[in-house]
């Protein structure tokens, strides 16, 4: 296994993961990485670990470079187990190592490896001298986990940013600009509606703190690293940790028989006619994860159920679990539905989207199948509710 030069006395000696298609809940169709770098310089430091059945394949990496023995640091990033669980074995290759981590980083690598290593806790700020290069260190608390910090090394203008800016996409490629960017942004924007999302005020802050950093590369822990379209990755986080929206709508539905699938298109119809960007599913065939995709920039996010045993179909009620999880700000919710009797179905995912705390419109409710009739007044109403 081969390390790859990021630049001069600094590679990617991480772990690719082809094969993993459920990330926590999260789909992941294109697999992952586990990004480590390793610095070189008179002192050697290891940024970050893989998870602990890929463990070997760093060191792998870290061999073609060095006796990973000869490690002086390691930085833990992150305490979340993708990025820390080689520590037990990094840490007894190269005993003497200092651990450095944030203070929560400190806690939570005691809480999960019950072990005294040799920790130095960074304040933020902090400037460790390698040599001839730098690190200084930066709190970055819920991006995404209490313990997050970044590292900034000023002499390569290399941020080592842990789950800002990753992505999940395995491939042999190592740089985005060797990807096609829709893909790279697409799946970036996937990470951050699934794992970020809802800590958008702490990314806020995070990029203020950041906002100086000359910046020429851009290294996350998973995917690809950014060496172009610095710019263009930045503007998007900027724009989805602000809680823009696009004058978008996603319907977001399951049906029995057909009859919420048929309000459902009738209400992108209706959204479409307006001018806004459509996007329609059905939760039997796609994942939640994927739907948040979308969801990251719509203004309207419309959840449809038809009634089932006095309640709401079960994979709408997981969608709204994670939808409220996840927490996206300022949209405003519509609920629909058809029902044989009873009907209490549409009430329940009101109810939901209240919750998540979006403004409602007043909902659609059919019972049995919707007939032309009834699907023009669904048409002439939502028109007059929707801007
Ligand atoms: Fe990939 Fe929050 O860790």
């Amino acid at each position: 296994m081969k390390a790859i030069k990021l630049k001069e006395g600094i590679y990617w000696v991480g772990a690719i993961d082809w094969h993993i298609r459920n990330f926590h809940g999260y789909s992941t169709p294109r697999g992952t990485t586990y990004n480590a770098y390793l610095i070189i310089d008179d002192k050697i430091t290891l940024v970050d670990t893989v998870k602990y059945y890929l463990i070997d394949e760093m060191l792998d990496r870290i061999s073609d470079v060095i006796d990973p023995s000869e490690i002086d640091y390691i930085v833990s990033n992150h305490v979340e187990p993708d990025h820390s669980g080689g520590l037990p074995e990094i840490m007894a290759i190269a005993p003497k190592a200092t651990l450095i981590t944030s203070p929560n980083g400190e806690k939570g690598l005691r809480a999960h490896y019950k072990e005294d290593w040799n920790f130095h806790v960074a304040k933020t700020g902090e400037v460790l001298n390698i040599g001839k290069k730098n690190l200084t260190f930066v709190h970055t608390p819920m991006v995404h986990w209490p313990d997050n910090m970044v590292t900034y090394l000023p002499e390569d203008k290399i941020l080592f940013s842990n789950d800002a800016f990753g992505q999940h996409i395995a491939s042999s490629e190592r740089f985005a600009d060797e990807l096609p960017l829709g893909i790279v942004m697409e799946e970036a924007q996937k990470y951050y509606a699934n794992i970020v999302l809802p800590y958008g005020a702490q990314v806020k802050k995070a990029l203020g703190a950041l906002a100086d950093l000359a910046l020429e590369v851009i290294a996350p822990s998973h995917g690809v690293v950014w060496r172009s379209d610095l710019s263009s990755i930045i503007g998007e986080y900027e724009k989805w940790c602000g809680n823009a929206t696009d004058k978008k709508a996603v319907v977001v539905y399951d049906t029995m028989w057909n009859s919420t699938e048929i309000i459902a298109e009738k209400i992108v119809e209706t959204f479409e006619s307006k001018g806004y960007q459509t996007r329609l599913y059905n939760l039997k065939n796609t994942h939640i994860s994927d739907v948040m995709t979308e969801i990251i920039n719509a203004r309207y996010i419309c959840v449809g159920s038809p009634t089932l045993n006095n309640n709401l179909m079960p994979t709408v009620a997981s969608f709204l679990t994670y939808l409220k999880g996840l927490a996206p700000k300022d949209r405003i919710g519509l609920a629909f539905g058809s029902y044989g009797w009873g009907g209490q179905s549409v009430g329940q995912v009101e109810q939901y989207l209240k919750d998540c705390g979006f403004e409602t419109l007043e909902n659609i409710r059919i019972q049995y199948i919707p007939d032309e009739n009834q699907l023009e007044e669904i048409k002439v109403k939502l028109e007059g509710m929707v801007l």
